[in-house]
Formats: structure tokens, C-alpha cells, sequence
């Protein structure tokens, strides 16, 4: 017994930042950002929420994978970016959704947080504890932002992306899972709120720091271990891979990954020129994408791995369909 993704969903707000925008804020440039990062535009909320963006991606999802709310046994949430303390965003997404049956909790591993939730969704399957599990990976990572750190505010948007999962005859494969909290200094962010509504606004340890070129040199050195590594532990090569869907951060980020594990750099997609890096939605929005232009194939292998803060990371092998 396995799970598998039979449906996938995803929503990011209408409103379009470009760097230029940013420039007119930070002392940068449209250049200099794609250069170093490979960003052109970001999404950002003007009035939507993680709960709102959450539930609109788990729609398209359930539609997608024609499962009514009612089915729904778990949801699970990966958000560093919740709305409100209490109550967890996976119960508000309940509330909204009508899925009145399901068991909700919420969980907090920003950039490796889809990449778990499909891990926890997976072992709840393949263990028979449910049957049928929506995970949703949904962010206001502009609430997060300092937007007077140009070495930051260039690098994230806001976004959801949703997979529904159901329990299936198939392989359930192992996943590499690694976390160093000894090193949990490199991205920091000391509020749980809306940093406008605090009594901290100035305070720039509330808002999201990061040591650019720690993690740049963790994530490029992390990531292809633990790809390696999970392809040797389930016994699967290379060349049976089609796509390495590695979570969005930084284009210069993924290109040394390919290049690392000496794949064709067609093998790993990017939307992170649009998006930026949405964190816990990353994966799940580009998943949707190319779900819905047919670039994902029933019978194709695919690994997708996450990295972030904590610092955590993550690889996991699908099948997918
Ligand atoms: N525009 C123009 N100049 C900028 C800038 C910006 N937005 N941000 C930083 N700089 C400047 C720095 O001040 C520095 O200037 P100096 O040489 O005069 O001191 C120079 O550019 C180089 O800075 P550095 O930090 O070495 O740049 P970098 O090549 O490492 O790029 C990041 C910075 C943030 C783009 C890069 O480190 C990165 O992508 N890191 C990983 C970030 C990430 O993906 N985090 C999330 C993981 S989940």
C-alpha cells in the first residue's frame, strides 16, 4: 500500500510585484536580481490570506482529483506564515472547505515543509491509518519580508499550492529526511504575526534574516546528498528519474544541484521567475503547473526535494499517477 497524488491545485494572488518595484524600494536592481537569483516577478496578497489562497488551491485540488470535501480523512498545512496563532490554519481550511470528516494539524519546516507533509501524508497511507489526505502548502511570505533588506525582499512571494493523496496499491518509497537545528541561525524570524500589526515593526529580527551565502552553500551541498542518497536506498537510478522538482529558491541554487548529481538541467523545472520562492508552496505550485500542461505523465519517477530553514531538507521518490 502506497499513496499517490491524484489530484493537484494551486492559486497565487493576482497581484503582480516586479523588480523594478523593488528598486524604487531597495538600493538594487531588475539585473542584478535575476542575476543572482534568477526572479522576475513575484506574487503578493492585497487582501488574500494563508487561510484564503490554502483553501482556493485545496479546490482546485479536490476538483482535479474529483474527491468531495466530505472524503477528506487529514489535512495537513505546511506554513511558516499562519495567519493567527490559534487555531491552526488546517482547521480554518476545514472550516471553509466543509470537510467536516477530517482529522487537521498544521505543520512548520518552511522551505522542507511540502516535501514532510507529503512524507507524514504518505506514511498515514501506506500505514492504512487513512484513505484519502489533502496537503497544502500555502504562504504570506510578504508579511515575513523586511522590505528595506534588499539582500531578502528580492527573493520571496506569496502563494498555495495543494496535492490530494489517496491510498493505492503501488510501491511506498523511502524518504531522506535530515534537519541541523545547530545551524538554525543562517534564517531566522522571531514573529509569528503580520509584523505590521506588531509592537515591533522596526525591529528587523522580526522579520525574515538570513545569512544569503550560508544557505546558498548548505542547499547546494545538502541537496544532492540527500538526492543521491534516496535514490540509493529505494534502489532507483538516474536515468529512471524525469523530473527533479527541487523546491524553488534560487535559480543558481537548482542549476548547481543538476550539475552536481550530473543531470541535464531539463530534467529540473523552475517557475521561481515568476514566483520567487514561496517556501512550503513551492513544490506544490510547480507540481500543479505541470500537472495542468501535461508535462507529468502517469508511469514517470519523479524526486522532489525541499530545503530551508531550521535548517532543514528533504528528498523524496514518486511515481506519479
Ligand atoms: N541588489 C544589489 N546588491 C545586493 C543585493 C541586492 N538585492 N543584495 C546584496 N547585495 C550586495 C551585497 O551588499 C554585497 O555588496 P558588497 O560586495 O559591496 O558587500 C554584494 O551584493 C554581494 O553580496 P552577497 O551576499 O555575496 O551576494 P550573493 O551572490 O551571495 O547573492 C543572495 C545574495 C541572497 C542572492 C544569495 O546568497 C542567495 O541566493 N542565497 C540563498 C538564499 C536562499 O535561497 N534562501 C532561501 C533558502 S530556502
Amino acid at each position: 500500500m502506497t499513496g499517490i497524488i491524484c489530484g493537484t491545485g494551486s492559486y497565487a494572488p493576482s497581484y503582480v510585484m516586479d523588480n523594478n518595484e523593488i528598486a524604487a524600494m531597495v538600493d538594487t536592481s531588475d539585473e542584478w536580481i535575476k542575476e543572482r537569483t534568477g526572479v522576475a516577478t513575484r506574487h503578493i496578497i492585497k487582501g488574500e490570506t494563508t487561510v484564503s489562497m490554502a483553501c482556493e488551491a485545496a479546490r482546485r485540488a479536490l476538483l482535479d482529483s474529483g474527491v468531495r470535501a466530505e472524503e477528506v480523512e487529514l489535512i495537513i498545512v505546511s506554513t511558516i506564515s499562519s495567519n493567527v496563532i490559534l487555531p491552526c490554519t488546517a482547521c480554518e481550511v476545514q472550516r471553509e472547505l466543509g470537510a467536516e470528516n477530517a482529522t487537521c494539524f498544521d505543520m512548520s519546516a518552511a522551505c522542507s515543509g511540502f516535501v514532510l507533509a507529503y512524507n507524514t501524508a504518505l506514511a498515514y497511507l501506506s500505514g492504512g491509518i487513512y484513505r484519502t489526505v489533502l496537503i497544502i502548502g500555502s504562504e504570506s511570505l510578504s508579511n515575513l519580508t523586511n522590505w528595506k533588506d534588499r539582500s531578502t525582499c528580492i527573493l520571496f512571494g506569496d502563494g498555495a499550492g495543494a496535492a490530494v493523496m489517496k491510498a493505492g496499491e503501488g510501491r511506498a518509497y523511502l524518504p531522506v529526511t535530515c534537519s541541523d537545528g545547530g545551524k538554525g541561525k543562517a534564517l531566522t524570524c522571531l514573529s509569528r504575526h503580520t509584523p505590521v500589526e506588531s509592537a515591533h515593526m522596526n525591529d528587523p529580527e522580526y522579520y525574515m534574516q538570513m545569512d544569503g551565502q550560508a544557505v546558498f552553500k548548505f542547499a547546494v551541498k545538502k541537496v544532492p546528498e540527500a538526492v543521491n542518497e534516496v535514490l540509493r536506498k529505494n534502489h532507483v537510478s538516474k536515468e529512471e528519474i524525469t523530473w527533479y522538482v527541487l523546491h524553488q529558491a534560487n535559480s543558481r541554487i537548482v542549476e548547481s544541484v543538476a550539475k552536481r548529481l550530473e543531470e541535464p538541467i531539463e530534467k529540473f523545472p523552475m517557475n521561481l521567475q515568476e514566483y520567487g520562492n514561496t517556501s512550503s508552496a513551492s513544490i506544490a505550485i510547480l507540481l500543479d503547473e505541470m500537472k495542468r500542461d501535461g508535462r507529468l505523465k502517469n508511469g514517470q519517477k519523479i524526486v522532489i526535494a525541499g530545503f530551508g530553514a531550521g535548517l532543514t531538507w528533504g528528498a523524496s521518490v514518486m511515481e506519479w499517477g
